[in-house]
């Protein structure tokens, strides 16, 4: 008898599925204050004061922000420390546009959602090495499914793409990501990013736009504002928040000699861009050459005699330890 009816059973509980589904979209709109979105067959999104539907409803300090994507502005590269808040506001802006394309109401102040025809995700949440893949194969499997697919009326949401691989080929396919994103696709799309060196791409292409987490820097540590502003973030804190979960003091402490480290020597590479000519000479020593290469970078050269400048490099040419032959 159960077989005779199991098409109308199946029919039956599908029907209750569905009015469960929009019930209980109801309930949370209406338990969460949830108002309904203007949706327009614009290019445009504007949502104000958004909040992520999930964190939200057990996070009773969850902060809103407010997402504007139009046909100036919508490439936004998100830079911020570790913890500040990136992932969670750009998964907020694709579940906001999600639901209002399913026909519910939203947590935010008011939202008009230009239609779009996808929203393409590169959240980097499930690897597939069980089925043989790296992670940085799935991550340029999804990127490129990405690129050819998406069109002007897309969202994609592009959480960190390029962490997979090296720093440098990282950079450059995010950095060709953008490109063709402004150039070709013109899709709405928000990138978080740790690579700084990304925000420079404000003022090459167009529609990218740059924004980053508010955070407050205190004496020890750093406060969380979780505020989405213009602008771009300076550094990434990341041992501020290795120090916050507990990684050991002495490997604290070791991180922090190596990063500024690698900082000083950052900051002297680019004081050497401006003499290229010493560049290729000197950089197969760096570590050795470290002093030479901070009196190099120190030399004010509009304030230096000619006198003053062959006795610097005379002192320098007898300090340096670099294989090449510097008679100049
Ligand atoms: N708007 C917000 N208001 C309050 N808390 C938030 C907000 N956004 C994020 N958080 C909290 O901060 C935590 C970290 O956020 P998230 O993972 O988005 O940071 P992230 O910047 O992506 O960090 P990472 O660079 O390490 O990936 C979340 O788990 C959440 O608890
Ligand atoms: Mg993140």
């Amino acid at each position: 008898m159960v077989v005779e009816s199991s098409n109308r059973i199946e029919e039956t509980a599908r029907w209750v599925g569905v009015l469960d589904a929009i019930q209980s979209l109801a309930v949370v709109a209406l338990e969460g204050g949830w108002i309904k979105p203007e949706v327009i067959p614009d290019y445009s999104i504007e949502i104000e004061e958004g909040k992520h539907p999930v964190v939200s409803s057990f996070n009773r300090e969850f902060v809103p922000n407010s997402v504007k994507f139009d046909r100036d502005n919508f490439i936004h590269i998100i830079t911020g420390p570790n913890m500040s808040g990136k992932s969670t506001f750009i998964r907020q802006v694709g579940l906001l546009v999600l639901l209002s394309h399913v026909g519910s109401f939203i947590p935010a102040t008011s939202a008009r959602i230009g239609v779009v025809d996808a929203i393409y995700t590169r959240i980097g949440s499930a690897d597939y090495l069980s089925k043989g893949l790296s992670t940085f194969m799935v991550e340029m499997l999804e990127v490129a499914n990405i690129i050819n697919n998406a069109t002007e009326r897309s969202l994609i949401i592009l959480d960190e793409v390029g962490r997979g691989t090296s720093t440098y080929d990282g950079i450059s396919i995010a950095w060709s990501l953008c490109e063709k994103v402004s150039r070709d696709i013109k899709a709405k799309t928000l990138f978080s990013t740790h690579y700084h060196e990304l925000t420079t791409l404000e003022e090459e292409l167009d529609g990218v736009k740059n924004y980053t987490m508010y955070v407050l820097e205190e004496k020890e540590s750093i406060r969380f504002m979780y505020r989405v502003l213009e602008g771009k973030a300076d550094k990434s804190y990341g041992i501020h928040v290795a120090k916050l979960v507990g990684i050991p003091e002495d490997v604290i402490l070791r991180a922090q000699e190596i990063l500024v480290k690698f900082e000083s020597e950052k900051d002297i590479k680019k004081g050497l861009d401006d003499y290229s000519i010493f560049e290729e000479m000197i950089f197969p020593d760096l570590k050795e050459n470290y002093d030479i290469m901070k009196k190099l970078e120190e030399i004010d050269i509009a304030n230096t005699t000619p006198l003053q400048a062959l006795n610097i490099l005379n002192e320098l040419k007898s300090g340096i330890k670099c294989k090449k032959n510097l008679d100049i």
